[in-house]
């Protein structure tokens, strides 16, 4: 994979990029220039005269539609008040019009006295040629209002306007993702931001995963803080960052060996789960899937049913303990949902048998197939991992929901016997008899009513 930081002047490192051995042409390209408002800058002036600006902004643009191959992106993003200048600018340089995206930036709005306040961002989002090389459709899950009753099964495709990735530059919630500098020092937990104008990496993960493809070739001719190369990295493509600031480019190499986990963009994986090619265009290298899976069941329990999760861990802790016998101090109760303060929990019930053995439950409730494909890989994972920490132990899935079938057809025989199907009507589908000896052989006794309250069916 390439992974290029040049520094220097984006209009000369442009002309020579054709030189590069490895250049082939660029498939996408985000454009995040100075919007020339004052703001401070160590290597450039952010007040140019209006014309100059725009001239500047036609030669760079003009000379990424030369390097950009026939279909490829580009996405310009201005403020909303030059949008004419910016839609003006992309087609007299012969790119063709797809979307004006509408970012709302989920922060406050800046006040004004004469007119509505301002609270949006433009991106304006053009290709080479009347179609995209590459427009993967992404479905994703949009917050469940308190005036819906039901979540979309399915999720949903992307709209031109996207209000749910919050900008990072507005004072109290700049939060972790934000690079902070103190005595010199980048990268430590107090202290001044590094960059006002650096970009989330939600916002580069929604473009590069719809326009482009694992392999292709990413441009960010002012790279800031190098998002589009830290979002690049983890989705396989190419990527090439011209930066113009010495320090920002020091900082930039450095990000990217660091790894941050505020940088690490798997959280956001489940906010696409209904795209029909995620694993395609998501690569799918073995190290970063349990990290996927891992923050996927952030979200299996709606937050709103937090209530329903405590009644239920309360009926599961009162008939372990009054009526299997089991001693308090051998049972922990963790659950893995995130609540209305964003606090994540886990939902995970053991039971501490002896130093070689455990029983853990895992309450799994499963909407659609594509979930289904997760918990079969988590399964087996937490599985294989139990085992090797202690021989002896049981692992119990406990699952629900509309595509456990699907699951235990695909869990695999081995593991299979580790797992056990407890909603009403399941002994209909899995054999009842299998089921009752596991019961047995555990000393756990098959309670009517225990199954009916663990019924995430009711959720
Ligand atoms: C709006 S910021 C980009 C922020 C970036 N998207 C991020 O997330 O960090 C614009 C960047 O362009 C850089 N810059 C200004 N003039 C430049 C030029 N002629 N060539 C390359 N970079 C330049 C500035 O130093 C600044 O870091």
């Amino acid at each position: 994979m390439i992974i290029e930081v040049i520094q220097g002047d984006c209009e000369e490192i442009l002309l020579s990029l054709k030189d590069k051995e490895y250049f082939k042409g660029i498939h996408l390209t985000f454009l995040d220039p100075p919007f020339n408002q004052g703001k401070e800058y160590n290597s450039h002036f952010d007040n140019m005269p209006e014309e100059e600006y725009w001239k500047w902004m036609e030669r760079v643009i003009k000379k990424i539609y030369d390097l950009t191959v026939d279909g490829g992106a580009i996405y310009f993003m201005q403020r909303e008040k030059n949008t004419e200048y910016v839609l003006r600018t992309l087609r007299e340089t012969g790119w063709n019009f797809q979307n004006l995206i509408i970012w709302n930036k989920l922060t406050s709005a800046i006040p004004s006295k004469i007119r509505f306040s301002k609270k949006y961002q433009v991106i304006a989002f053009f290709t080479k040629g009347d179609k995209p090389l590459t427009f993967n459709n992404l479905r994703y899950e949009p917050p469940l209002l308190a005036m819906h009753e039901y979540e979309r099964e399915t999720g949903m495709y992307l709209t031109d306007i996207w209000d749910d990735i919050r900008e990072l530059t507005s004072g109290y919630f700049a939060g972790g993702e934000a690079i902070r500098i103190k005595d010199n020092k980048f990268f430590t937990k107090e202290g001044e931001r590094f960059h006002k104008q650096q970009s989330p990496i939600e916002l580069l993960t929604q473009i590069i995963l719809t326009s482009s493809k694992v392999g292709d070739f990413i441009l960010d001719p002012f790279a800031g803080t190098g998002v589009t190369a830290i979002v690049a990295k983890q989705l396989q493509r190419n990527s090439i960052s011209i930066e113009i600031d010495p320090l920002n480019v020091k900082l930039i190499q450095k990000r990217l060996q660091l790894k941050r986990d505020e940088d690490d963009i798997s959280k956001f994986y489940s906010n696409y789960i209904y795209s029909v090619n995620l694993d395609k265009i998501w690569s799918n290298d073995a190290k970063s899937i349990d990290m996927k899976v891992e923050n996927y069941y952030f979200k299996e329990i709606p937050k709103n049913k937090l209530n329903n999760v405590l009644l239920m861990k309360e009926t599961l802790m009162n008939t372990l303990i009054n009526e299997l016998k089991i001693s308090e101090d051998a049972i922990d109760f963790d659950y893995r949902v995130k609540d209305k303060d964003n606090k994540v929990h886990r939902f995970e019930l053991v039971i501490h048998h002896d130093k070689q053995s455990n029983i853990i439950f895992r309450l799994i409730y499963v909407k659609n197939l594509k979930q289904a494909d997760f918990w079969i890989k988590r399964i087996g994972f937490e599985y294989d991992i139990l085992k090797e920490k202690k021989p002896n132990s049981e692992y119990l899935a406990v699952l629900s929901g509309l595509a456990f079938k699907n699951m235990i057809k695909n869990i695999g025989d081995e593991k299979l016997k580790h797992c056990l199907v407890a909603f009403p009507g399941w002994e209909k589908i899995f054999g009842l008899e299998s089921l009752k000896e596991k019961f047995k052989s555990l000393n756990i006794k098959r309670n009517r009513i225990m199954e009916k309250q663990i019924s995430l069916d009711n959720f």
